[in-house]
């Protein structure tokens, strides 16, 4: 269904996530007829450049990023004639008169994607307000970090909100966008046959892996200034988490989906300075193999001593009477021995065996919710073994593949969260008191592993984290599933 017109101004348009996401997730919109005239895509960035140089960033973007079965030339170029470009200074104001010129007195709606580094956030934001380019109609779009801390955090929606409603705020998680992780959503609320079960009387834990197999990439001051708490347990995880734990929202209206995650937010138990050790690992890899080839230790890769995590697991506890006693193991890790993000919700085991030694044991029925790649659904349930060989019994998935099942391209997650920013739909975007809720569960274990100098354990490049991670949980008597 298109949208209606709009104008969307790329600030950092000559970056790297313009490059690699937004304007190949723009491009692939259009040609899916899903933009109306007249939509316009304006870059900017401090670079002095032409409309025909950022039209030839922009087309090296696309046959770069886009799949070359995608690249239609009178697409591209009905694409390219979209666009210009105006350098603009964030700090000084120089050029927001140009940008302001550019727009002209179009009344469409109006999206400013703050591709940059956030501490120039505030000064674009001032900015747009002080040379009059925010009109009701206009939306701001940020890209983590939203802040290291809860402070920071504060401050920098404290700067945003002098400037913009919160309902013109778009805040990017981009696992939100991520088709199966909506998918979780349709799982829980579209089937009658979970939701009873989805419980501390039915379920015995859970378990989210974001695994990745890349290592520092170009991220070098930003990462190791973070660290995977930060990077990734703060915003992707948690909401993953929010999603599995959350109450049904009465609608998929965006304020009673993000009242429902707040909730979960809000209960979650604060793991102090005592509990930090006993729930919480910090790793960092060193030397080891991945994708098929030795890779270096992230000190090495960084060029100089660090006490940065790479690797996070904890075991988090959400205190509610639905969840309470069930923890929820959260793993996440950089240069670890599979690219792999799942959820895992493993159920009671049966109160009691009818069948004996002989048959073999009885697994408990686990959901695995495969978020990357292959993307599905399995159920592990327990059959007789066929054949007469007497009552075996055996642990099988039944197995919903969403690749084999949906034939066609899987959209990018930009594609989506770019189209519900047009549309001014905030549902899968986070709001200002669930980023903060989310810092102030994160900060007190951030604090503990500082003050207590809890020390970074290394773990082989190419493996699944050090073994205090497989420690965590087998203390309880569980095990990390083995993802394949
Ligand atoms: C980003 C993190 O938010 O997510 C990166 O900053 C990480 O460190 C990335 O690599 C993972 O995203 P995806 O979509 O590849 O799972």
């Amino acid at each position: 269904i298109p949208v209606d017109p709009f104008d969307f101004i790329i600030f950092g348009g000559t970056g790297d996530l313009s490059e690699r996401k937004l304007l190949p997730s723009l491009y692939h919109r259009q040609r899916d007829h899903q933009f109306s005239e007249p939509t316009r895509i304006i870059g900017t960035s401090r670079s002095k450049m032409s409309d025909d140089e950022f039209r030839a960033f922009a087309r090296k973007a696309i046959e770069d990023h886009v799949a070359a079965e995608y690249i239609d030339p009178a697409e591209v170029d009905e694409f390219l004639g979209r666009i210009s470009y105006v350098a603009a200074d964030a700090v000084s104001g120089d050029g927001f008169e140009d940008l302001k010129a550019a727009i002209g007195d179009s009344t469409c709606i109006r999206a400013f994607y703050l591709a940059v580094a956030p501490a120039l956030f505030g000064d674009i934001s001032r900015n747009l307000e002080a040379h009059g380019l925010i009109t009701p109609a206009s939306r701001i779009v940020l890209e983590k970090p939203l802040g290291r801390d809860l402070a920071s955090a504060r401050e920098l929606n404290d700067l945003i909100g002098r400037n913009f409603r919160e309902s013109q705020i778009f805040r990017i998680d981009h696992y939100l966008g991520k088709e199966t992780v909506q998918n979780l959503m349709a799982l829980r609320f579209a089937n009658a046959l979970y939701e009873p079960l989805w419980n501390s009387a039915h379920v015995d834990h859970v378990q989210i892996t974001v695994a990745e197999t890349v290592g520092l990439e170009d991220r070098v001051t930003y990462y190791d200034k973070a660290g995977a708490l930060r990077d990734m347990v703060q915003n992707h995880l948690l909401q993953l988490l929010c999603l599995v734990a959350m109450e049904a929202p009465s609608s998929m209206d965006a304020d009673a989906v993000r009242d429902e995650k707040l909730k979960v937010l809000r209960a979650l138990k604060r793991i102090n300075g005592n509990e930090a050790p006993k729930h919480t690992v910090r790793g960092q890899y060193r030397a080891g193999a991945s994708a098929g080839g030795p890779v270096k230790g992230y000190v090495e890769e960084l060029g100089k001593d660090s006490g940065t995590e790479t690797f996070v697991a904890i075991r988090a506890e959400i205190e509610n009477w639905r969840w309470a006693n069930v923890p929820f193991y959260l793993r996440t890790g950089k240069r670890l021995a599979t690219r792999v993000s799942e959820i895992v919700i493993e159920f009671k085991p049966i109160p009691h065996s009818i069948f004996g030694d002989g048959a073999g044991p009885i697994f408990a029925n686990q959901l695995v919710i495969r978020l990357q790649p292959d993307e599905g659904v399995k159920q592990f349930i327990m059959i007789k073994d066929p054949g007469p060989g007497g009552m075996r019994l055996r642990q099988i998935p039944l197995d919903m593949s969403f690749a084999q099942s949906f034939k066609g391209r899987a959209p990018d997650a930009y594609e989506r969260l770019i189209m519900d920013v047009v549309r001014g739909n905030q549902t899968l975007f986070m709001r200002r008191d669930e980023v903060e809720a989310a810092w102030s569960w994160i900060d007190p274990i951030q604090q503990a592993w500082e003050n207590a100098r809890q020390e970074v354990q290394g773990y082989t490049a190419g493996t699944w984290g050090p073994s205090a991670s497989i420690a965590l949980i087998e203390r309880d008597g569980r095990t990390w599933h083995e993802s394949t």
